[in-house]
C-alpha cells in the first residue's frame, strides 16, 4: 500500500501573513502523516516561519534548490539550508522551471542526488508540452525525463522519491487529464521504474498527478490505480479546496 502524498505548490503566491493565516485554518483539520502526506511548498523567505508553525500532520517544502553545496551562486538556496530549516520536501524540475529559469534534465537529476543527500523528499516533475502530445510522442518524451532524471541512483534512493506527472497543458489552464489520459502516464512512469530497477521499487514509488487539480476532479483522479497523490497549484491556495482534497486520500 503506498501513502498518497497531497501537495500545494504555492509558487510566487502568498504573503507571510497569508501563508500564517492558511497555517491556522487547516492546522487542526489536516490527518495524520500516517494517513496522507499532507504539504504546501511556499517561498524560500517564509519557510522558516511556515515550519515553526507545521504540526505532525501538514509538512512544508521548497519549490527549487541549488545542486551544490555552497558557492557563488547569488539568488539561490542550498539543500542543506533546506535541512537545518527542517524542510520536508522540495519540488524538483517544475516545468515552469525548466521553461524560463533553464532548469535541465542534468540539473534535475543533480538536485534528486543532493536533495537526498540532505534528507529532503523530492517531488520530481516530469511531463510533456501540448505540441508532444499531439505529436503522439509522450510516452518517449516522458521516458526520457524519467530515464535521465534516475541516472546514478540507487534502487533504495529510487523508493524513497515522489514523481509527479504534469502536463504541461493542463498546468493553470483549466483542462485537467481525463483520469484515463492521466493513470496511462502514471502507469507508463511505474513501468520505466520497473524496468530500470525491478517490480518491488516500481511498486514503492509514489506517482502524483498535476495540472488543474481541484476539489471536483480530486476524487476521480485519486481513484486510478496508479495515481497516488496531487500536486496542486491554484485550488491548493485556498484553505476549504485544500482540506477538501486531503481528505478526499483519506477517503480513497
Ligand atoms: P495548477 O498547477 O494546479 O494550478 O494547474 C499545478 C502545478 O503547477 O504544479
Amino acid at each position: 500500500m503506498r501513502r498518497y502524498v497531497i501537495a500545494g505548490n504555492w509558487k510566487m503566491f502568498k504573503t507571510r501573513g497569508e501563508a500564517i493565516n492558511f497555517l491556522l485554518q487547516v492546522s487542526d483539520k489536516v490527518p495524520s502523516q500516517y494517513d496522507v502526506e499532507s504539504v504546501v511548498c511556499v517561498q524560500a523567505p517564509m519557510l522558516r516561519d511556515c515550519v515553526k508553525r507545521q504540526g505532525d500532520n501538514l509538512r512544508i517544502g521548497a519549490q527549487n534548490m541549488h545542486f551544490k553545496d555552497s558557492g557563488a551562486y547569488t539568488g539561490e538556496v542550498s539543500a542543506a539550508l533546506l535541512e537545518e530549516l527542517e524542510v520536508s520536501y522540495v519540488i524538483i524540475g517544475h516545468s515552469e522551471r525548466r521553461q524560463m529559469f533553464n532548469e535541465t534534465d542534468e540539473t534535475v537529476n543533480l538536485k534528486i542526488k543532493q536533495a537526498l543527500n540532505y534528507n529532503l523528499k523530492p517531488i520530481i516533475c516530469v511531463g510533456e508540452s501540448l505540441e508532444i502530445r499531439e505529436a503522439g510522442t509522450t510516452k518517449e518524451f516522458v521516458e526520457n525525463q524519467v530515464v535521465k532524471a534516475l541516472d546514478g541512483i540507487s534502487k533504495e534512493a529510487c523508493q524513497e522519491l515522489i514523481f509527479a506527472y504534469e502536463p504541461i497543458w493542463a498546468i493553470g489552464t483549466g483542462k485537467t487529464a481525463t483520469k484515463e489520459i492521466a493513470e496511462e502516464t502514471c502507469k507508463d512512469i511505474r513501468n520505466i521504474i520497473e524496468n530500470l530497477y525491478d517490480k518491488e521499487t516500481a511498486q514503492k514509488v509514489r506517482i502524483q498527478y498535476g495540472g488543474s487539480v481541484n476539489p471536483g476532479n480530486i476524487d476521480e483522479l485519486l481513484s486510478q490505480e496508479d495515481i497516488d497523490g496531487a500536486l496542486i497549484g491554484g485550488a491548493s491556495l485556498d484553505a476549504e479546496k485544500f482540506l477538501y482534497m486531503v481528505n478526499a486520500a483519506l477517503k480513497q
